[in-house]
């Protein structure tokens, strides 16, 4: 079982939202971070996370939840900053499209990655396949 937890869970969050839960075979939530509380808690109530799992700071998820992922959806200009966060945590990192908004950003992720492990994964074409329902385990570890 893939232990994800989600930045960003406003806007095009939902659709992560959805797909975690609808493969709850191979994926779960540990944990949802949003800088804003209302959508946590809302978020949080409808799909049954536990207040102690939803947190407004990335660092805190970390260090408090076991999780194996980090799911990015937040805006491209946080992109950077969340999966480096995660890589260096020794997390797998799979963000949402375009990787990052600069190319200074994007050499600093693969660079990130080059030191941490695996690289991180893409979601470029979701638009086109119906959902992001293939990702999670394109990350799953071996045996889930
Ligand atoms: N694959 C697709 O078809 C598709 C479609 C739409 C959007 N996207 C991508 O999804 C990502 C998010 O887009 P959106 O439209 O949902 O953006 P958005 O502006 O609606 O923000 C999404 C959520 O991120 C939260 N957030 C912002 N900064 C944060 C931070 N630093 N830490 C934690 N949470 C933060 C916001 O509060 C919000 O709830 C973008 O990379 C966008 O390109 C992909």
């Amino acid at each position: 079982m893939l232990k994800v937890i989600q930045v960003g869970i406003g806007g095009f969050g939902r659709c992560w939202l959805e797909t975690i839960k609808r493969n709850n075979s191979v994926a779960t939530h540990a944990a949802l971070v949003d800088i804003d509380e209302g959508v946590l808690k809302e978020k949080a109530e409808a799909y049954g996370v536990p207040a102690e799992c939803c947190f407004t700071r990335l660092d805190d998820a970390l260090d408090k939840v076991d999780a194996d992922a980090v799911v990015c959806v937040t805006p491209p200009a946080y992109h950077r900053e969340v999966c480096v966060k995660a890589l260096e945590a020794g997390k797998h990192a799979i963000t949402e499209k375009p990787l990052a908004d600069t190319i200074e950003d994007c050499r600093a992720m693969v660079a990130a990655a080059k030191k941490t492990g695996p690289p991180p994964v893409h979601n470029p074409v979701t638009q086109y396949k119906g959902g992001c329902s293939s990702i999670p385990t394109r990350a799953a570890p071996s045996g889930a």
